[in-house]
């Protein structure tokens, strides 16, 4: 069967591109998607023989009525979010990847990428359902999750807090870390996700949490530099040690996962301002009600007390133990969720001091990890925002 439409011109002007397309008709006569055969990159045919799909842009266009303003859902660092309907009638998130073509991979390897992207499947992390190359295009195809962002939901307004109670909020941090657990001990080779924060905290129709946008570093030629560009919009979930060193490991994602569940629990922004405290860091009130012995206080109060105070510090102390200043000492997802769910004793856990970052002058993320520019030294010459809480209390 022949090759049809531009994609596919596309593709197969590319050198070495070697891939085996079907032809869209004989699948299915309602979408004029073009299935990659994943022979082509290796492992990948292994697990989903049937291919992996490549829309047209035109028939993206046409699910989002032509990239219509009220069809736009969002607007992140790398682009704008569009709601679509496919000719199957199922819902989608269509991301128009507005970032220089330069930085992202070559076509070949951004399909393969997109690829193994959306071959890992977990209940809590939203599917990639395929992406777009087209000339200069590039867009990714998600599948649309009804119930918007934990950034518009459930954080913010009383209003949208009170929609949520004690068990709703702790069911959708558990997911949240099965799912980060998922892509830093089940998937081989592990995932970092990068970007753990509120916005990339998706809810599915019904209110499943499901964590956005792993593993989109991979779709980059230089595998680190563009977190820079939207660093500002996301700096309290940031490690220190991967803001002032571009040092990243799976303990950066935990830090950021750490701050959320302070978040979720308290309610509270991660910065906040009064004339009477100034600026305040939510890691640093948590870790001084702590050390006061008044960290169930930090609840949000729009929760009434309807909760069990012992499961709401055990909660809240995973939070801080994510958000210590020292990785090593941050737990592995995994075991941060037996810690929530009481399988694991906090009793004998020590919890050290939080750190944060509260400059964005002082951040390096732009840099490739290397040991030489990450020291305690380097850090406590960093300026004061490389937050050493014994400094402050
Ligand atoms: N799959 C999806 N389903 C529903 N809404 C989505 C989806 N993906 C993204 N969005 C919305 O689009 C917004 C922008 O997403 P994105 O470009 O990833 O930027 P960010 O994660 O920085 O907010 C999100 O905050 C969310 O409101
Ligand atoms: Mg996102």
């Amino acid at each position: 069967m022949l090759l049809e439409g531009h994609i596919a011109k596309k593709l197969k002007a590319v050198p070495n591109m070697n891939c085996l397309f079907k032809c869209s008709a004989c699948l299915s006569p309602t979408t004029d998607v073009v299935l990659v055969d994943k022979a082509t990159f290796g492992n990948l045919s292994e697990k989903n023989p049937q291919g992996f799909p490549v829309f047209s842009y035109n028939e993206l266009e046409v699910a989002t009525n032509g990239f219509s303003a009220s069809r736009k859902i969002g607007q992140g660092a790398f682009g704008s979010v569009y709601k679509g309907e496919l000719k199957d009638g199922s819902m989608v998130a269509v991301k128009v990847l507005s970032v220089e073509l330069d930085s992202l991979r070559g076509e070949r390897e951004f399909i393969a990428e997109v690829a193994a992207l959306s071959d890992i499947k977990h209940e809590n992390l939203v599917p990639l359902r395929g992406c777009c190359i087209e000339g200069a295009k590039r867009l990714l195809v998600y599948e649309y999750m009804e119930n918007n962002s934990l950034a518009l939901t459930l954080l913010g307004p009383e209003s949208n807090r009170k929609k949520f109670g004690w068990e709703a909020r702790r069911d959708i941090s558990l997911g949240i870390a099965r799912g980060i657990a998922y892509l830093h001990e089940e998937v081989q080779p592990y995932v970092v996700h990068r970007d753990i924060k509120s916005s990339n905290i998706l809810l599915d129709q019904n209110f499943i949490p499901k964590v956005a946008d792993f593993g989109l570093s991979k779709l980059f030629r230089n595998n680190i530099s563009h977190i820079s560009t939207h660093v500002a919009g996301t700096l309290g979930y940031l490690a220190p040690e991967y803001a002032f060193s571009g040092h990243l490991t799976r303990k950066s994602d935990i830090y950021g996962f750490g701050v959320l569940l302070l978040e979720i629990f308290s309610g509270e922004p991660i910065v906040s301002f009064d004339l009477e405290h100034g600026e305040h860091y939510l890691v640093q009130k948590a870790w001084e009600m702590l050390k006061s012995d008044r960290l169930v206080q930090l609840v949000d109060p729009t929760l009434n007390h309807a909760f069990n105070d012992e499961e709401a510090t055990r909660y809240l102390k995973v939070g801080l133990l994510c958000v210590q200043q020292t990785a090593s000492m941050r737990p592995q997802m995994s075991t941060a969720v037996k810690m929530m769910t009481n399988e694991i004793s906090l009793e004998d856990v020590k919890i050290t001091k939080p750190g944060h970052v509260a400059n964005i002058l002082d951040i390096k993320v732009g840099k490739k990890p290397d040991s030489h520019t990450f020291s305690s030294s380097k850090a406590s010459t960093s300026s004061t925002s490389y937050s050493n809480h014994s400094t402050y209390f």
